[in-house]
């Protein structure tokens, strides 16, 4: 078994580890990126446009970092395949995924056409699916790996105007499990990291209403969004020897939204811890 040699003081140390993160050109995917090199590893990152990573990659480099830049669109076999090809020609040991390529189409229900449906669908769960499978195929080989499916508070909650996000995270939710089962066996484990909500360019127009941010962080029992870095060590936890007897979870990095929190009581008493 490749397992590598965890520091037994140091269960979250990543050195000499290869990490590949997809949908690495913006938003949370630099983020995840950025805590698994400062927890040591060495980068392999995806992008539709790798060439426009390079100044990320600049960045990773100057930690220390060996990077590798690769084109992929989750949603070609063809790239897909490619991808696999390359990260073989590589000639290294990848110990960790994160599948985090992913897109959304907001709408009503009513509105959704049959192309809406297979863009989201087609990125977040399929692509998800034959990633993890071409890097599966190394961590196989070496029986040790650690994939970390990017899933949302979507896969266990339902949003009006996000039916076909919510099924492509709710998928991952159950992807996550049966891989778990299918995997396990060569060491390799399989769990889904949930964010609530962040601001990031996939939503951004949300954040531009004052209303509707207020909305949101009443609903949010920490009372804010999620920053990016909130999910740092839920991420390096994940893809670490810290989580190795773990698998086949789903871990909510939300704020505690998914609580379903509702004020019970009326707003000002709430807020005084006065029962009503
Ligand atoms: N932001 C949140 O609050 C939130 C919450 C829960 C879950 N998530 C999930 O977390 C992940 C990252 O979210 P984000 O907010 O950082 O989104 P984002 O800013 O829109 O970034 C999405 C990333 O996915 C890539 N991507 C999209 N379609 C692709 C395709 N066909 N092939 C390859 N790459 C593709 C994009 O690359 P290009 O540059 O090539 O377009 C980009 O790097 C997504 O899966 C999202 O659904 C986000």
């Amino acid at each position: 078994m490749s397992q590598p040699a965890a520091k037994a003081e140091n269960l979250f140390d990543l050195s000499g580890q290869l990490a590949m993160v997809t949908g690495a050109s913006r938003g949370l995917g630099q983020y995840f990126a950025r805590a698994l090199a400062r927890a040591g590893a060495d980068l392999i990152l995806t992008s539709r446009r790798s060439a426009e990573i390079a100044p990320f990659a600049e960045q990773m480099r100057a930690l220390g970092r060996e990077v590798f830049l690769v084109d992929l669109d989750v949603r070609e076999q063809s790239s897909m395949e490619q991808m696999g090809q390359q990260v073989e020609a590589l000639g290294r040991q990848v110990h960790i995924l994160v599948n985090n390529a992913g897109c959304n189409v907001r709408k009503p229900a009513l509105d959704v056409r049959w192309e809406d449906w297979n863009l989201v669908l087609d990125t977040n769960l399929r692509g998800s699916f034959f990633v993890a499978q071409q890097i599966a195929r190394n961590m196989v080989q070496h029986r040790y790996g650690r994939i970390v499916n990017i899933g949302s508070v979507t896969s266990v909650a339902g949003y009006a105007g996000l039916g076909p996000y919510c099924a492509s995270r709710g998928g991952i939710r159950q992807l996550t499990m049966s891989l778990a089962d299918d995997w396990g066996h060569f060491g390799i484990t399989v769990n889904c990291l949930a964010p609530g909500w962040f601001q990031t360019a996939q939503n951004a127009v949300l954040y531009e209403d004052p209303e509707w941010v207020e909305y949101l962080t009443d609903r949010i029992p920490m009372k804010r969004p999620g920053l990016p870095n909130d999910l740092d060590g839920a991420v390096v936890f994940l893809a670490s020897e810290a989580s190795r007897y773990v698998t086949g979870q789903t871990l909510l990095v939300d704020g505690g939204i998914s609580t379903g929190a509702v004020r019970a009581t009326r707003r000002a008493a709430s807020r005084q811890g006065v029962q009503q």
